[in-house]
């Protein structure tokens, strides 16, 4: 029996990087072999990845030597930040620098990074429609993923630009979800006016990496991955459906959004806005079609809802 390909796999007991394990370890062929990486192998999910077949490591993204040690003899490296713990551009960018210079020293045969659009392309800082944040970006947490596309390019690495999309699970665990208002109806509140938001299951965006890995002719592309491209409105009249009960799409200025207050408001404007402003060109780069050639059980939002309905907070 030829060996394994191992495919290394940062955030594995998270979702991006969870959906890539499970996907690796159902995998009948059996050609790849998961490398779950954690901080801690004696989580309760890096035991229930173990269960699966999965080799657990430690390592922390920010200890350099950690993650070169956890992605060595590795044929593949799945790499991905995580912004949202700790609010911190630079920190996201120090990170994919570690797991550029480490795939290198490694030899890995293929990187996925898990990117996104630096959106002061289209937007940049000199353009007012968006408050500039933490003096050099307009939505920090896109355009640290942008700014370090360069980092993997830069190692000489055979990359492939993974641009993720909206988590329909922000539903659930984002608080994004449907909420009754003063009038006792349901609805969900964007600021996305009558444009479509492209959307994805969390757990479909790691078997869509998956896909990429069993396609090296891939190497050196950008590939966009989304669910389903849908608007407010047609994403509430789901909601109606699946819940049996009247869910509005009520639209929010971006400047309003911005103003929730919760951790992150700002960032989240800004980024529902150029989604908003730039729909064109952020949906043309995430085919539903090409995501399904990757990942063929890809969920519609109907069918997410389906799974998922019973974990909204109502
Ligand atoms: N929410 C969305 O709609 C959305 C859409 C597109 C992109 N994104 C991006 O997705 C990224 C997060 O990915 P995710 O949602 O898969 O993350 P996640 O579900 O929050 O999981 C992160 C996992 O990574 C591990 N981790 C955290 N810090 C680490 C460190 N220093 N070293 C090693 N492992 C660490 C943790 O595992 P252990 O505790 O086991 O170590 C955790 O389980 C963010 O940067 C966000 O911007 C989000």
């Amino acid at each position: 029996m030829s060996e394994r390909k191992i495919i290394a796999v940062v955030g594995a007991t998270g979702a991006q990087g969870g959906g890539l394990v499970r996907a690796i370890c159902a995998d009948p062929s059996g050609a790849f072999q998961a490398r779950a990486i954690t901080r801690n192998v004696n989580s309760e999910k890096a035991r229930a990845l173990a269960a699966l077949g999965a080799e657990v490591v430690a390592a922390d993204v920010d200890d350099a030597g950690s993650i070169g040690r956890a992605f060595e003899g590795a044929y593949g490296a799945f790499c991905v930040t995580f912004f949202w713990d700790h609010f911190s551009p630079e920190k996201e960018h120090a990170q994919a620098g570690h797991m550029a210079q480490a795939a290198r020293a490694a030899g890995v045969r293929h990187v996925i990074w898990s990117t996104l659009e630096d959106t002061r392309k289209l937007v940049p800082l000199s353009d007012n429609r968006m408050p500039t944040l933490m003096g050099k970006y307009k939505v920090p947490h896109f355009d640290s993923k942008g700014e370090s596309d360069h980092l993997f390019a830069d190692a000489g690495l055979p990359v492939t630009y993974l641009l993720t999309a909206f988590y329909w699970d922000n539903f659930i665990y984002f608080g994004m979800g449907p909420k009754k208002g003063a009038d006792g109806k349901y609805a969900i509140s964007l600021p996305m006016g009558d444009r479509k938001l492209p959307g994805i299951a969390a757990e479909d965006i790691g078997r869509c990496a998956f896909g990429v890995f069993q396609r090296p002719e891939l190497i050196g592309k950008r590939v966009g991955i989304a669910g389903e491209h849908l608007t407010g409105a047609e994403m509430a009249a789901e909601f109606s459906k699946a819940l049996g009960i009247e869910v509005a799409y009520h639209e929010v200025s971006p400047d309003a959004y911005r103003a929730f207050g919760f951790p992150g408001a700002e960032d989240l404007g800004n980024m529902f806005q150029y989604k908003r402003d730039f729909e064109k060109e952020f949906r043309a780069v995430r085919s539903v079609e090409e995501s399904r050639k990757l990942n063929p059980k890809l969920h519609s939002f109907a069918q997410w809802l389906a799974e998922n309905k019973a974990s909204l907070a109502l």
